[in-house]
């Protein structure tokens, strides 16, 4: 399993936070953005990445995070012209997917709470298999509309009338065949290749697993300024009271041994003096 981490986009919405930089490396609370979705890759053991975004944030995300080999993945990165749409990721990602399957995760999703959803969705072989979050402005997401068994009947794209409040998050796990899906279908009226329509294109052919996110997990919304400081704040108490951080990408890479206790250590000490570093220290520490 190959995975995709699309983090391009015009971020207008955010203006000045994104005058220079991409919304994904604005700041949650410690770390920038993108780290939440990598480490939910990292968590589901996918270790190849690539990262699509503009070509003047690229060289940023190289930066921060070279080839990955530090944390023992290997990430890669690929240039998307313009914000043509998030199924173009496809296109774009051919190549490095091969003959693979593919979980696509937007740089600007953060969940939060126990994964079993993602862990057992990876499991699955075959057609697709997204999300449905329970949310209280649907208008604003893919919905997913599902009938009295409890079977995906239709998803549809920022509806004026919602037909659930069930939102698709931007987490999708796809087999192969996503790249001749993603290939066959056409740019929607605001002119964009649309993740819906990939999907809409899997529930016809009747391979799409639509599987609901209980309450017990967060995911949450990094539209705007509120709420970049709603997740902030969300982060910063729970990693106060635990004494331990989220999307740490170096204690995951240690954890679930892409990396070796040797490699660790050799990481934090190229890491400055910093709240960071001491962080990852207690870790190492705490496991001798
Ligand atoms: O967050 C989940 C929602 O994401 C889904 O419920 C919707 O079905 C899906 O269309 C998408 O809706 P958004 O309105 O959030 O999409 P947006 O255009 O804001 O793009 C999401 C992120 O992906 C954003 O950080 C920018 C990035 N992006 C987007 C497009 C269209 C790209 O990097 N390239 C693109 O071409």
């Amino acid at each position: 399993m190959k995975g995709i981490i699309l983090a391009g986009g015009s971020g207008s919405r955010l203006y000045p936070i994104t005058k220079v930089y991409s919304k994904q490396l604005a700041t949650i609370y410690d770390k920038p953005l993108i780290y939440y979705p990598l480490s939910m890759l990292m968590l589901g053991g996918i270790r190849e990445v690539l990262i699509i975004s503009n070509k003047e944030t690229i060289p940023m995300y190289q930066q921060l995070f070279g080839n990955g080999s530090h944390v023992g993945i290997s990430i890669s990165y690929a240039e998307q012209a313009a914000p043509n749409g998030i199924a173009e990721s496809f296109l774009i990602g051919e190549k490095f997917i091969g003959s693979d399957g593919v979980t696509l995760i937007l740089g600007d999703n953060i969940f939060y709470g126990k994964l079993d959803f993602l862990y057992k969705a990876l499991s699955y072989k075959h057609g697709a298999t997204i999300f449905g979050y329970r949310v209280n402005d649907p208008e604003r997401y893919g919905i997913v509309e599902f009938d009295k068994s409890g079977k995906a009947v239709s998803i549809e794209e920022k509806p004026q009338h919602p037909k659930s409040n069930f939102a698709v998050p931007g987490l999708y796990i796809y087999d192969n065949s996503v790249v001749g899906i993603a290939k066959s279908i056409k740019p929607s009226p605001r002119g964009e290749l649309e993740i819906t329509d990939v999907n809409n294109v899997y529930l016809k052919k009747n391979s799409l697993q639509v599987e609901k996110i209980g309450r017990g997990v967060a995911w949450l919304d990094t539209g705007t300024p509120e709420a970049l400081l709603q997740a902030s704040n969300f982060f910063g108490v729970i990693e106060d009271r635990q004494g331990l951080k989220v999307a740490c990408i170096e204690e995951i890479a240690y954890h679930m041994k892409f990396i070796s206790r040797e490699q660790f250590v050799h990481l934090i000490a190229g890491i400055p003096k910093s709240l960071y570093r001491i962080y990852l220290e207690k870790i190492l520490h705490e496991e001798e």
